[in-house]
């Protein structure tokens, strides 16, 4: 296992903090809300013996910091991306890159894919959609920002911890309801309410999905009550080069909740992508 060392870049007024190690071809990892790059720890931990592995914290989450006006603003989708992007070229990694995006992460990988086509080698979408929020959930979105900011702490987004993991993972894998608890708690209400505004106002990218001409792996588990399998099954079928693995013992956390079977996807598509 490669040692992953922790560092930040300078963005203008921000920070942006990342972890990066091992050798090979760059194999980028972003995470999901209210999560940092943690979350890939055994992403990392296997897949650094053959990659270079790249882990940011997105903006406002985990060591990287906020903007003034992102909170106000909230974050667009675009903007991670282009974060992850500014990362790339400070890391002077100018080739195409493989491209590990889960959920919220997700939807900023949708976004590094269809505006930044030249850097992207190979995408894997995780427990992911294409589609917008429905009226309700943008509504659910802008009234948890609120809350958050009000509050003065992230208890709010502990509402979503049901959803989250696979009743086999509550009951079996106390250590990953743990974990997972521990690195939402530490997260800032500024970050999650620049995340769920920007999430709220993300557009449906379902009818672009042909401009997606890398080969792209489809993650999903089978339990994941936000992005449910199905969903991602029929994104495999209308990408150009799609295909899609379910993951067994697992809900929307996959990579937490199975990261063996999640590992083995990307390491066998990876493989098969050259
Ligand atoms: C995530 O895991 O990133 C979130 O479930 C994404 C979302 O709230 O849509």
């Amino acid at each position: 296992m490669a040692h992953l060392s922790e560092a930040t870049i300078r963005r203008g007024d921000i920070e942006i903090a990342y972890r990066r190690g091992g050798d090979g071809p760059p194999l980028v990892f972003l995470h999901g809300f209210p999560l940092d790059g943690a979350m890939w720890q055994a992403q990392w931990e296997e897949l650094s013996e053959h990659h270079d592995v790249i882990v940011p914290d997105l903006r406002g989450f985990g060591r990287s910091s906020l903007a003034d006006d992102d909170v106000e603003q909230g974050v667009a989708m675009h903007r991670y991306a282009a974060d992850a992007v500014a990362l790339l070229s400070e890391l002077n990694i100018e080739e195409p890159v493989a491209l590990v995006g889960f959920s919220m992460g997700g939807y900023a990988a949708f976004q590094f894919a269809l505006h930044h086509q030249s850097r992207l080698g190979a995408l894997v979408l995780v427990d992911t959609r294409a589609g917008a929020d429905t009226p309700e959930a943008r509504a659910g979105r802008l009234a948890m920002a609120d809350e958050v900011l009000a509050a003065g702490n992230v208890e709010a987004a502990f509402a979503m911890m049901p959803k989250l993991l696979a009743p086999s993972t509550v009951e079996k894998q106390g250590d990953v309801v743990e974990q997972l608890e521990t690195m939402i708690r530490r997260q800032s209400p500024e970050a999650v309410a620049a995340a769920q505004r920007g999430m709220a106002a993300r557009h449906d990218v379902g009818d672009q999905l042909a401009e997606i001409a890398v080969a792209t792996l489809l993650i999903g588990g089978v339990d994941d009550a936000i992005t449910p399998p199905d969903e991602m099954k029929q994104l495999a079928e209308v990408l150009p080069d799609g295909r899609f693995v379910e993951i067994a013992d697992a809900g929307h956390m996959s990579p937490m909740e199975n990261s063996a079977a999640v590992n083995a996807a990307i390491r066998e598509f990876l493989g098969s992508v050259g």
